[in-house]
């Protein structure tokens, strides 16, 4: 099959009702009605490259075999929301630079300083989080391990990241001290952060709901934000759950305010501060 010009019908009420369970299932992303036509148009650009005019053949492609596996994760490439910024959510990001100078000036530092953003779209907020850390690091002329795993859903959003190139527009979220410590700029006006933060950086690919089967890091910074928000409550607060326990005793996790308002667990503090949602894991107790 090829690329096609045929008119494709809409999607029907039940044909949407399909699309959306297997994108919850595999993806955890919960679509309101009013996605149907953003859906029935990604769905429609899809079907047309690949030449198919009927929704019912595309998905038997996508479900099905080895073929599907890869023309699900264009698909998901295309239906996910990847919208970012750097800084996106500032206080977070000073909340953590605070957290990592009081350790510094209390000489709590372990081995390694690592830290997850998880649902990192193309990049922005992971290298927000490594300018930070190297900033407080910088300052303190210190210069030990640290590191950044960045996890996402989407191949297209991984591979701008690992090349950390962006528009102008883009660059405007830094204030000018950050743009110019850690940006230099491209014969084609694009901007690129700065190699020994791109070093910093490690973009995987993975699916936030397979997170039991990860190699269990311990993290000291766990960020994860403006992706919990398009899964249902209960799934919210599973894959809280499992954040936790990747937390190092004394780690922080960030999430996105207001994105879970009725979660707690006992081995994380929610810390006193409005402006922000982030919970600090206990210290372990000493036997
Ligand atoms: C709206 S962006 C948020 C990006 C960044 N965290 C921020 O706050 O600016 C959500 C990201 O989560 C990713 N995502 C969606 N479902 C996912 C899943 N099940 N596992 C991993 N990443 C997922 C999307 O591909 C997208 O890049």
């Amino acid at each position: 099959m090829g690329w096609s010009l045929r008119t494709i019908a809409d999607l029907s009420d039940s044909e949407f009702g399909q699309w959306s369970k297997l994108l919850e299932e595999r993806a955890g992303i919960q679509l309101t009605s009013m996605q149907k036509s953003l859906l029935q148009s990604q769905l429609s650009i899809r079907m047309r490259e690949l030449g198919y005019d009927s929704y019912s053949d595309y998905y038997s492609l996508v479900t099905d075999g080895l073929q599907g596996r890869l023309e699900w994760s264009i698909l998901i490439d295309r239906v996910a929301v990847k919208e970012t910024s750097f800084f996106r959510h500032r206080a977070s990001f000073e909340y953590v630079r605070r957290y990592l100078q009081d350790k510094i000036n209390n000489r709590q530092l372990t081995d390694s300083f690592d830290l997850w953003s998880v649902g990192c779209s193309t990049g922005e907020e992971s290298y927000s989080l490594a300018m930070v850390v190297n900033d407080c690091f910088e300052l303190a002329q210190l210069d030990p391990y640290y590191g950044i795993t960045a996890l996402d859903i989407s191949s297209t959003a991984l591979a701008k990241a690992r090349l950390g190139r962006y528009l102008p527009r883009a660059i405007e979220q830094m204030t000018a001290e950050e743009a110019k410590r850690y940006c230099t700029v491209c014969n084609d006006g694009s901007y690129e952060i700065v190699r020994k933060l791109r070093d910093r950086v490690c973009f995987t690919h993975g699916n936030v709901l397979q997170i039991r089967d990860m190699p269990e890091v311990q993290m000291d910074v766990i960020f994860c934000q403006n992706l919990l928000v398009y899964f249902r409550r209960w799934l919210r607060r599973d894959i809280l759950n499992s954040l936790v326990e990747r937390l190092k005793p004394g780690g922080i996790l960030i999430i996105g305010l207001g994105e879970v308002v009725d979660w707690e667990h006992p081995k994380v503090t929610r810390v006193n501060n409005e402006t922000i949602q982030a919970y600090i894991r206990h210290e372990q107790k000493k036997q």
